[in-house]
């Protein structure tokens, strides 16, 4: 198996995967773009309706093919559109973070944050402080599965 191509390259930058709720996190970050905020490059946004439709086997999934940080954004518990499903997502991830620890993968590299549709600030500087923790871990290459490193 050969090393990813991310880990060799001169000048790297990490690969994060932010699973944001479609009625705050989501909006928070069309917040953060309306208002002209800017938050690093290196964070794809995948849309889900509600955090509490996170499956860990996402995120397991998101490492395998090649992300080096995940972060799941929803409701400010309270608010969920859904009531709890935040409540929910809250006691589900924060057990699978001690799964992710004993996959081999650092536990730092997720993260759970809640941010409302009026909190573009927020949304901008989770990204940017996501990003930087990241880079400080350096490469995941503990879960990368070889058929996926060309992709970033
Ligand atoms: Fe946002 Fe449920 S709708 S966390």
């Amino acid at each position: 198996m050969s090393t990813a191509v991310n880990e060799n390259a001169a000048g790297w930058e990490p690969l994060i995967v932010a699973f944001c709720c479609n009625w705050c996190s989501y909006a928070g970050g069309d917040m953060a773009g309306t208002s002209r905020m800017s938050y690093p490059a290196n964070v794809k946004v995948i849309r889900v309706p509600c955090s509490s439709r996170m499956s860990p086997m996402f995120i397991l999934r998101a490492f395998q093919r090649g992300a080096d940080g995940v972060l799941v954004a929803g409701c400010h518990p309270g608010d969920c559109h859904y009531s709890t499903g935040n409540y929910h997502v809250r006691r589900r991830l924060s057990a699978f973070k001690r799964l992710v620890e004993f996959t081999g993968v650092e536990p730092d590299r997720f993260e759970v944050r809640w941010i409302s549709s009026s909190e573009g600030d927020k949304f901008a500087d989770e990204m940017a402080d996501m990003t930087n923790k990241i880079k400080a871990l350096g490469p995941n290459g503990k879960m990368r599965d070889a058929r996926w490193q060309n992709i970033t």
